[in-house]
């Protein structure tokens, strides 16, 4: 035999993948257990023990008293505790993944006590996320609280133990001399994240998830940290007791609550295997409302008799299952970065997937967020990444494999532009994302602004409401504004005119035609309002409006890109941005030519108010008002029917001088601009019938 041989025998290849495997699974229970940062996910995990666990099967010869499947949780030799040897073993579970596994899992249970599968009740708890630990009471009073460690030895916590509120340092009732309480310790997940966040603050470790922050909490050496920490604590069995206190797991749950202790919930008796299941399933649905996180579900043998005679075997008791939800977690390739385009013009980038399974359901895509989220992750197409699905919620990307990453890899670069309609897409001061500024020439927003455009305080078009709208939109006739003012003229060339339409006819066709005709004498202000600029409203509309008094003037202006408009009242930076945004769009300026062409839009008409003379005036204030305030002579020359502006230009009517006036007083004489005094423009806005 040559040395070929030898590794190709499929037992000693048995043997290697054995001996790799228990290393990997070592090293990872050190991330998990010591450093509380794991560094694989759960799913992973589950996967390298059910492969040693199922070479153990083939080859028991492998099996050691070191091999992960006879060892539970982590030893405690290098860990700075007090070490504690627990007076029983503290068991884990074994795990189904499938509903075969539960009926396996009964079919051994009944098999073994010589009973029908049907004859075993069993209760089903949520298995919580957080960490085992055991609490001793003498007399009722917490002597010493223990982490699980290997199962065998853990350590002494109990410091930290007194700091967690649901813990009772002395039990109700009458408890026997000696108990032993076990449970989980966790957190719940508000609580984890309000923890991340101040941690964050602080410049203090990220936890990964809410056990890992439970864990870390608890571990602490100096409980003071503890006490800081939102720890709870529930019960779910019992070590060492120096009398009975229930002869069923129901009953167990009852006595414990009793003591004192909250128990898991929601809990649940179930009677054959399809309670069982129909009991997983439940929990699993009602997993992301619930408030803290649970990772399965545990099925136990009601019968405390029973449990008795079913023992252990290995590291887990035979009486008793964790049914294990699908990994809301999944590593998998980013194939590539898409941009979609929202109904409001924002770029929204999308992850396009390796498809895979998270959470029982085939993933392909993830939400990115947005450009700075890709960036601050350094997420580039062609990296393996880790994707968390919780519940309904859209999957997302948590972290990028930087291990895994192609040296060829290059960043990724987040367009300027819209990939729907090529439109400059901006991005605005202060905003995270992008958005197109082709809003009316987009697709991806263009029905969405068709509709604004057509709607009552815009252009109210009569007849062209969301549906036909969108019917029209889908036969390809309306696809910009000026389509609208078209319509008629398409239709009459056309083998299917809209009067041979379903629910059309020659009447109500008609009437359209004449409803938009009717709008083809339009206000500026329902004009601008109608184009839906991001931030116009209708009183910016208004008083873009009555600022520049009619279209051309207004359009040329914004083409200009005019300093003015920031001086319009209720225009500030942001608005302005949108506003030279839209008109910086060459697109958008084609769109607007093309559409008043159809139009005849009328001048801005100031609304006279009675006979005040400063109707329909523009007015600019300067210097330090002394008989009222600035707000309040505002107010009051609006209500005169006046256009308040920040700034003097030729088209200025008064500018009213207060005290110390300086710039704007002397443009206003450079422009030949009348000035009134403060007393002259009291005496203006009284006059009149107001
Ligand atoms: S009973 C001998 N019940 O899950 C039975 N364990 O994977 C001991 N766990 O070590 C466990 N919720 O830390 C039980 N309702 C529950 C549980 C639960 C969470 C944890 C526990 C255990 C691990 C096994």
């Amino acid at each position: 035999m040559n040395a070929g041989d030898l590794f190709d025998n499929p037992q000693s290849r048995a043997a290697m993948r054995h001996a790799e495997l228990c290393r990997q699974i070592a090293a990872h229970d050190v991330a998990y257990h010591v450093n509380d940062a794991p560094d694989i996910s759960d799913a992973a995990y589950d996967a390298l023990r059910r492969e040693v666990e199922e070479i153990e099967v083939q080859y028991p010869d492998l099996i050691t008293p070191d091999s992960p499947t006879q060892r539970v949780g982590y030893s405690t030799k290098s860990t700075p505790f007090q070490k504690v040897v627990h007076s029983r073993p503290m068991l884990s579970l074994g795990n189904a993944f499938d509903d075969q596994d539960v009926r396996d899992f009964y079919g051994r249970v009944a098999k073994f006590l010589g009973v029908q599968p049907d004859d075993i009740v069993v209760m089903a708890e949520p298995k919580i996320d957080g960490l085992s630990c055991a609490l001793r009471y003498e007399d009722g009073i917490l002597v010493r609280a223990a982490t699980r460690g290997d199962g065998v030895e853990g350590e002494d916590i109990t410091a930290n133990v007194l700091q967690i509120p649901d813990i009772p340092r002395q039990l109700k009732g009458t408890p026997p001399k000696v108990l032993e309480v076990r449970g989980e310790v966790y957190m719940r997940r508000a609580d984890f994240q309000d923890l991340n966040m101040r941690q964050q603050a602080a410049g203090d470790k990220i936890f990964a998830n809410p056990r890992n922050a439970a864990a870390g909490s608890l571990r602490q050496l100096d409980s003071r940290i503890t006490a800081l920490r939102p720890l709870r604590f529930f019960a779910y069995a019992v070590g060492d007791v120096s009398g009975a206190i229930a002869t069923s797991q129901s009953g167990l749950r009852q006595a414990l609550a009793d003591f004192g202790f909250t128990i898991s919930m929601p809990a649940q008796l179930c009677e054959t295997v399809a309670d069982t299941l129909a009991y997983y399933t439940e929990v699993m649905q009602n997993r992301p409302d619930l408030p803290f996180e649970v990772d399965g579900v545990v099925y136990k043998v009601n019968d405390m008799a029973w449990q008795d005679r079913l023992g252990s075997v290995g590291r887990a008791p035979r009486w008793a299952m964790a049914h294990k939800f699908p990994a809301e977690q999944a590593v998998t390739i980013l194939r590539d970065i898409q941009i979609q385009v929202g109904r409001t013009g924002a770029l929204t980038p999308v992850a396009i997937l390796e498809p895979i399974a998270v959470g029982g359901v085939v993933v392909a895509r993830a939400t990115l967020h947005n450009e700075d989220e890709i960036a601050r992750k350094d997420i580039r197409i062609g990296d393996h990444v880790m994707i968390e699905r919780a519940g309904d919620v859209i999957p997302k990307i948590t972290a990028v494999i930087m291990e895994k990453r192609e040296p060829s890899s290059i960043p990724f670069v987040f367009p300027d532009h819209c990939p729907v309609c090529q439109s400059y897409a901006p991005r605005v001061e202060d905003e995270v994302v992008r958005r197109c500024a082709g809003g009316l020439v987009c697709a991806a927003q263009a029905l969405e602004r068709l509709r604004h455009f057509v709607s009552r305080d815009a252009f109210d078009i009569v007849g062209l409401g969301e549906k036909s709208l969108e019917e029209f939109w889908d036969r390809g006739l309306i696809r910009t504004p000026a389509d609208i003012f078209t319509l008629q003229e398409q239709d009459k060339g056309s083998l299917t005119p809209l009067r041979s339409w379903p629910g059309w006819g020659p009447q109500s066709a008609q009437k359209l035609f004449a409803s938009i005709d009717d709008r083809r004498n339009i206000a500026l202000d329902r004009f601008i309002y109608a184009l839906g600029i991001r931030q116009v409203g209708q009183v910016t509309a208004k008083r873009l409006a009555a600022y520049y008094r009619s279209y051309t003037a207004w359009s040329d202006a914004m083409i200009a890109g005019d300093d003015a408009l920031q001086s319009i009242q209720d225009i500030g930076p942001a608005v302005a941005a949108d506003i030279t945004a839209f008109f910086a769009e060459p697109n958008n300026v084609a769109l607007l030519t093309d559409l008043a062409g159809h139009l005849t839009i009328a001048d801005h008409v100031m609304v006279a108010r009675g006979d005040s003379p400063l109707s329909g005036k523009t007015i600019v204030f300067t210097g330090t008002l002394t008989l009222i305030t600035r707000d309040e002579a505002k107010a009051r020359a609006e209500k005169c029917g006046a256009n308040v502006t920040g700034s003097v230009s030729r088209k200025t009517d008064y500018v009213v001088v207060g005290a110390d006036a300086g710039s704007k007083r002397a443009k206003a004489i450079e422009f030949g601009v009348t000035l009134l005094s403060e007393e002259d423009f009291r005496d203006m806005s009284q006059s009149g019938t107001l």
